[in-house]
């Protein structure tokens, strides 16, 4: 039943029957504002080319004031990332009861006892004088086994300071059995993982390292990280972190991951988070800056096709931003 009897256009004739069929309704409250909470005396991030408001490194007020934001306009969570001070080779600061996360989260779940759920970043490359996301050995390679054991420590230090939901980044083989089993043993056992199951060796993570100050100090990030050519190694990584206990699965980045975002979905059936990372919203910032795009209309193109290709929660600095375009 081809045109003439067909037309694709009957249904596109007016804004009451385009609001009727729309299938993707984006809402606040499955978008997360991630944080970096810095302590006092980090060393100034280097002078960026961009101005990128939602990648300033943020006191504790500053960002419970943020989170504040966030709940007036109805976001679901924020997820914590941590810039400490002091950097050393085991990532000591990732799991000290008083680090800048740990201190960040007491604040925002008391202060913001009904504000949006606080997920936290579980990793230890802000934390490693050397910048790898594990433990460093001497001839430079990263020693998955002896990781384990700090990123369950690391998670249960955020568990005991009040998140709700823990986030392994780090790309260790196990790190999210070894997180639940730490977390079960510790009286969390109804402390959800967020796992960034399919998290690539990627270019777009650059204004993030800038802000976080965790670029590596030698070598890159390949050897834990998948290849951005390696769609089916990513989708067994997602399912053995379902077999580990994996309560939801990400996807980062996430512009250029839309395929995976929706085989993900289809494979697994779990709650999927896509993560639009920091140089995808640099893109955006910076072509709307020159006049080359309409922000809005491009962030809400943008985070719809994350929810069709099957996200069930994105992560975006656009967050509040976007919540606000939303109403
Ligand atoms: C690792 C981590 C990174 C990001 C989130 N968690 C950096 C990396 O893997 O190099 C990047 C987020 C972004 O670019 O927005 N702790």
């Amino acid at each position: 039943m081809a045109y003439p009897h067909t037309r694709m256009r009957r249904l596109r004739a007016s804004a009451g029957l385009r609001g009727l069929v729309r299938e993707i309704g984006l809402r606040a409250e499955q978008l997360v504002l991630p944080l970096l909470v810095a302590e006092a005396d980090t060393q100034p991030a280097p002078e960026g080319a961009l101005e990128l408001p939602a990648l300033q490194r943020l006191s504790i007020s500053a960002a419970v004031e943020r989170a504040r934001e966030a709940a007036e306009v109805g976001l679901g969570a924020v997820i914590v990332f941590g810039v400490p001070s002091h950097k050393d080779a085991e990532g000591s600061g990732a799991y000290d009861d008083e680090g800048i996360v740990q201190l960040a989260v007491r604040a925002l779940k008391q202060a913001l006892p009904d504000g949006p759920l606080v997920i936290t970043d579980v990793c230890l490359c802000e934390y490693t004088d050397h910048g790898h996301c594990g433990v460093a050995r001497e001839d430079g390679s990263i020693d998955n086994d002896a990781s384990l054991e700090l990123l369950a420590r690391t998670a249960s230090s955020h568990a005991r300071a009040g998140a709700d939901i823990l986030a392994p980044s780090d790309m260790m083989d196990g790190r999210v059995g070894a997180l639940r089993a730490e977390l079960d043993s510790e009286g969390y056992s109804d402390t959800p993982i967020l796992a960034y199951s399919a998290k690539f060796a990627s270019a777009f993570y650059g204004p993030f390292r800038d802000a976080a100050g965790s670029a590596p100090a030698f070598g890159d990030r390949r050897s834990y990280q998948l290849d951005p050519a390696n769609g089916a190694q990513a989708l067994r990584e997602a399912v053995l972190d379902v077999g580990e206990g994996a309560d939801m699965l990400m996807v980062k980045p996430a512009l250029a991951y839309g395929d995976l975002i929706a085989a993900v979905k289809r494979e697994t059936g779990l709650p999927v988070a896509a993560y639009n990372v920091s140089g995808e919203y640099a893109m955006v910032r910076a072509a709307a800056a020159a006049g080359a795009l309409d922000e809005r209309e491009a962030v809400l193109e943008i985070l719809t096709s994350f929810a069709r290709a099957g996200a069930d929660t994105i992560i975006t600095y656009h967050a509040l931003d976007a919540a606000r375009w939303l109403v």
